[in-house]
């Protein structure tokens, strides 16, 4: 990393490693959101992951390999020809060994489990963690050394619990498949947070922009911070910051996850759950990292970390990020009048 600062010390240009996203939603052709997501990721990562809740989710290889192509045929639209978009299969309750084999073989680096309703097109997911056709999913993720990725909550709880209430069930599943590779993503919870970090090299978790400064009460009064996890305490909050900020297994995944102003801002119903951190995640991280002295920290947990726990190449060439003042706009028109709030949270 290349560091110069200003005569009071602010930092003015930073070079980088070109980094990775480690957990982001693009969602899919034919949605507003779609091609401006992609260019917004692909300007900044040289991969990122695409998370498959659309609809229908990803749950084969020929889904997977049809969504590679949607998202790279935008990206290359877009100017952006070497960007790689990091393949998941999702996990249902029907999923076989035959279908993750195939996945696997078609590239997906790992099988993403989200519990059923937990989240944003969600209905397919896990119920029952015990059913032993879930259990010969994870040993066949395990076998092929990929990697088992974890939205750890568990729904029928307060969603303030619902992190740390996931932990019995991991530490099942880590006592009848100890070797199986397991990242918790987006993690939210201090409980969580030191389970992970008492594991060992097997585990690690993936750590967003929102939950690095974000506390339920800001989430309460504002929807366009509101996500699944739901944003915890300060507490929280802190030991979220300091993992990321300092341990080799919290590595960043900023779970961009884009829904459009009526659906976030609806008062019939609860809003729609993600935050839209494409257009601003790079400055709110260096702002973040820089607020709390961890400067240093900031290229091994966006551009390396990641990587070496996948056990992929790091990423060749750099970016540039320059200061330069911003108004970041309060609504950004995706296209036609399709209006999103971007994320812009100053650090805590
Ligand atoms: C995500 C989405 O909108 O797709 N929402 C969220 O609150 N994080 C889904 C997810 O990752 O849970
Ligand atoms: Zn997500």
């Amino acid at each position: 990393m290349i560091l110069d600062r200003d005569s009071v010390q602010k930092p003015i240009r930073i070079r980088l490693r070109r980094p990775d996203n480690w957990h982001n939603h693009f969602r899919q052709k034919g949605d507003p959101r779609f091609a401006p997501t992609v260019a917004y990721i692909a300007r900044q990562f040289a991969r990122a992951n695409a998370m498959g809740n659309i609809d229908p989710p990803i749950l084969t290889a020929t889904q997977m390999i049809g969504y590679w192509n949607d998202i790279r045929e935008v990206a290359k639209a877009a100017g952006f020809l070497d960007f790689k978009p990091l393949m998941v299969v999702m996990a249902s309750p029907n999923t076989t060994p035959a279908m993750l084999t195939a996945a696997f073989s078609a590239g997906a680096y790992g099988v993403k489990i989200m519990p059923a309703n937990a989240t944003t097109n969600s209905a397919h997911g896990i119920i029952d963690y015990k059913d032993p056709k879930f259990l010969d999913v994870l040993r066949v993720t395990r076998d092929q050394r990929r990697t088992a990725l974890f939205h750890a909550e568990l729904p029928s709880r307060p969603r303030a619990v619902r992190e740390r209430a996931f932990i019995p069930i991991l530490d099942q599943i880590r006592k009848k498949i100890p070797d199986l590779k397991i990242c918790v993503e987006h993690i939210s919870d201090a409980q969580m947070v030191e389970w992970v970090i008492n594991q060992g090299d097997l585990v690690c978790a993936t750590v967003t922009p929102h939950h690095m400064s974000v506390t339920s009460d800001m989430a309460d009064q504002d929807p366009h911070l509101q996500c699944m996890p739901y944003p915890k305490s300060l507490q929280d909050v802190f030991a979220v910051r300091t993992a990321a900020m300092s341990h080799p297994r919290f590595f960043y995944g900023s779970d961009n996850a884009s829904h459009l102003r009526p659906a976030k801002e609806r008062t019939d119903a609860s809003p729609a759950s993600g935050v839209f951190t494409a257009p601003t995640e790079l400055p709110v991280l260096v702002e973040l990292f820089e607020a709390h002295g961890h400067l240093d920290q900031l290229e091994e947990f966006l551009c390396e970390r990641g990587a070496h726990w996948h056990g992929v190449p790091l990423n060749q060439g750099e970016i540039e990020l320059v200061r330069n003042p911003w108004d970041v706009p309060d609504v950004i028109d995706l296209c036609n009048g399709h209006e999103i709030v971007p994320y812009n949270t100053i650090p805590h």
